[in-house]
């Protein structure tokens, strides 16, 4: 079925820097692909603004709502001035079926959420709070897209915030076992990063935890 591209006019949507697009909670029958301008993605949790993910051009969000048919899962604001194409569940089928790129694209976004999803299952039924958050260690190492080796030196662009909250753990929590983890000079941290010396280590660390 030929998809006439001249319809994308009519789902142009423009929003200012630090407008909201939609907020968590609110029923939603709406999808994004972004054109142009970030969008960050943030969840209210226990009374904290946390930063879930920062969106760029050609990345589609708020397709949650419309396929689990249920209210929004986080606030969407624009991080720029921002361009989107919005579609609701109407022209959902037709631009699935005449547009083979955004429908493969939103599948590659499914399997990778169902992805985030069971990796996150996985750390949480550790048992062991060290090995959980060494666990996020590697759960952001495959997302790097490089095979473990050994005396692996790997460098992560991310917070004790962070990993507080994909280890389900409290901030507190977290800067105690990575305090430990630096004693133990496993990990460097600094003001914008941390550094895990060897990510193998860590990778036989959780295999052990996890029998
Ligand atoms: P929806 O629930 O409709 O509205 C909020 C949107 O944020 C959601 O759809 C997803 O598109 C997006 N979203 C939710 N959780 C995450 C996450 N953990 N990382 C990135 N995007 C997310």
């Amino acid at each position: 079925m030929a998809l006439d591209m001249s319809m994308f006019n009519r789902f142009a949507v423009t929003f200012e820097k630090g407008d909201i697009i939609f907020c968590e909670h609110e029923p939603g029958d709406t999808f994004y692909l972004i054109q142009s301008g970030r969008v960050q993605i943030v969840k209210i949790m226990e009374d904290l603004e946390k930063n879930l993910d920062i969106l760029q051009p050609g990345e589609i969000f708020g397709e949650m709502a419309i396929l689990e048919d249920s209210p929004r899962s986080a606030t969407a604001i624009a991080l720029d001035p921002c361009k989107l194409l919005e579609f609701n569940q109407e022209n959902f089928e037709v631009l699935m079926q005449g547009n083979p790129q955004i429908a493969l694209k939103l599948l590659k976004l499914f399997t990778k959420r169902v992805y985030d999803q069971k990796r996150r299952f996985m750390i949480l039924t550790l048992e062991d709070e060290q090995a959980r958050v060494a666990d996020v260690f590697l759960m952001l190492a495959e997302t790097q897209q490089r095979q473990l080796n050994d005396n692996d030196e790997r460098t992560f662009m991310t917070s004790v915030d962070d990993i507080a909250h994909w280890a389900g753990m409290s901030t507190d929590k977290v800067r105690q076992i990575l305090n430990h983890f630096v004693a133990q000079r496993r990990v460097d941290i600094f003001s914008d990063r941390i550094v895990v010396k060897n990510i193998n280590d860590f990778q036989r660390f959780v295999n052990t935890r996890r029998k």
